[in-house]
């Protein structure tokens, strides 16, 4: 078991291990948390491990209340959340409780909205059960639900008072899912560079699990700690992304997101190559690390994604705020007027 802190505006901790979930009930009595906890968990993973989380809780003697909502990002809206905050208020929830997320990043973004908004605020504690929240989404208060008009328009930086990955949980997690957060995993490898590169290079496997998680956690805390509200650095988190909500666009959502980001990783690798900023052998480092995880995806014509960077471009202003790869470890922001995007993706 290993434990990260993150010395946000509201420091917490990060646990993860083997087994640890089984300790809900002492994590939370060591915060000062009592009385009702509420389980936001989706259709997929409540029967695998909600029940086994509630009798935890009630052996500690607090009284869990189960909310299950529909598997996948679909359930990420207004609605969904609007639900909660109602069950929550129907429940007899006060300031005093708490809202725990058990399940993948959109159970973590969503529970974790209703968490900052319920009252103006009750305890939030996450609990990820794929790899992607493992060593994203989890760990950094960004909450949000999806609009019509596109993701996470809706939301609240509100940091967790707690973050508790049972690595076990990774056994259920079908291989899709796994592959989907071996995406972000790329993107660390990349910005980070050393350890977590290696790790990915020679592929994952239940020996590095854990080191490989609390790297890019902590790798996260960093970034976090130094710009909380993404006002500079923790930008750099967005490597891969400006390709990455293209492609989601593009193919309807029909490329989950780790995936997309991984894609956009392997762009901007080799627009990085073609401009003269990243050496050849860097290059195929990074090519070779997206194949043996099997995120080596046939890239569209670049055309083809251009006119999806700049479909943003009333909530993002008048330029694109771009994660470049200098190196492996050694990623920079540049910002290029929207309008030269065409210019600079066609080397
Ligand atoms: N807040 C942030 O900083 C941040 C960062 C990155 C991504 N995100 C968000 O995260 C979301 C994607 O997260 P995700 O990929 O975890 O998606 P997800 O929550 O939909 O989970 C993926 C699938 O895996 C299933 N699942 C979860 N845990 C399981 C387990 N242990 N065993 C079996 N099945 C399991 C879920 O039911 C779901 O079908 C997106 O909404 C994205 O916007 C947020």
């Amino acid at each position: 078991m290993q434990t990260v802190k993150v010395n946000a505006s509201t420091p917490y901790e990060v646990v993860i291990g083997a087994g640890v979930s089984a300790k809900i009930g002492d994590y939370l009595i060591e915060l000062g948390c009592k009385g009702k906890v509420m389980i936001v968990t989706d259709s997929h993973v409540a029967p695998l491990y909600a029940e086994g989380v509630a009798d935890e809780l009630v052996y500690r003697g607090f009284e869990p209340s189960i909310y299950t909502f529909d598997a996948g990002e679909e359930s990420k809206t207004l609605k969904v959340y609007g639900e909660i905050l109602s069950f929550l208020a129907e429940e007899g929830f006060s300031r005093s409780d708490t809202v725990l997320a058990l399940g993948g990043g959109v159970t973590g973004d969503m529970a974790g909205f209703a968490a900052a908004t319920y009252m103006r605020g009750v305890t939030f504690i996450n609990m990820p059960t794929t790899l992607l929240a493992a060593i994203d989404s989890s760990v950094g208060g960004k909450t949000a639900v999806d609009l019509p008009q596109g993701k996470n328009l809706v939301g609240a930086f509100y940091q967790p008072s707690l973050v508790l990955f049972d690595t076990d949980f990774i056994k259920t997690l079908p291989y899709d899912e796994i592959r989907n957060g071996l995406g972000e995993g790329v993107k660390y490898a990349v910005l980070e560079g050393g350890r977590i590169f290696e790790i990915l290079s020679e592929g994952l496997t239940s020996e590095t699990l854990e080191e490989f998680i609390c790297l890019c956690v902590d790798a996260k805390r960093r970034i976090v700690e130094a710009d909380e509200k993404e006002g500079g650095t923790r930008k750099l988190l967005n490597l891969g992304h400006t390709v990455a909500h293209a492609v989601e666009t593009l193919t309807e959502f029909v490329v989950p997101h780790g995936v997309a980001v991984a894609y956009g990783v392997r762009v901007m690798a080799r627009l990085a190559n073609q401009r003269g900023e990243l050496s050849e052998e860097e290059f195929y480092k990074i090519e070779e690390i997206l194949l043996t995880n099997d995120l080596g995806l046939e890239l569209n014509p670049i055309e083809e994604l251009i006119p999806y960077f700049t479909a943003d471009k009333k909530r993002a202003g008048d330029t694109l705020t771009l994660v470049t790869i200098a190196g492996i470890g050694d990623c920079r922001l540049t910002e290029i007027a929207i309008e030269d995007a065409g210019a600079y993706f066609m080397v």
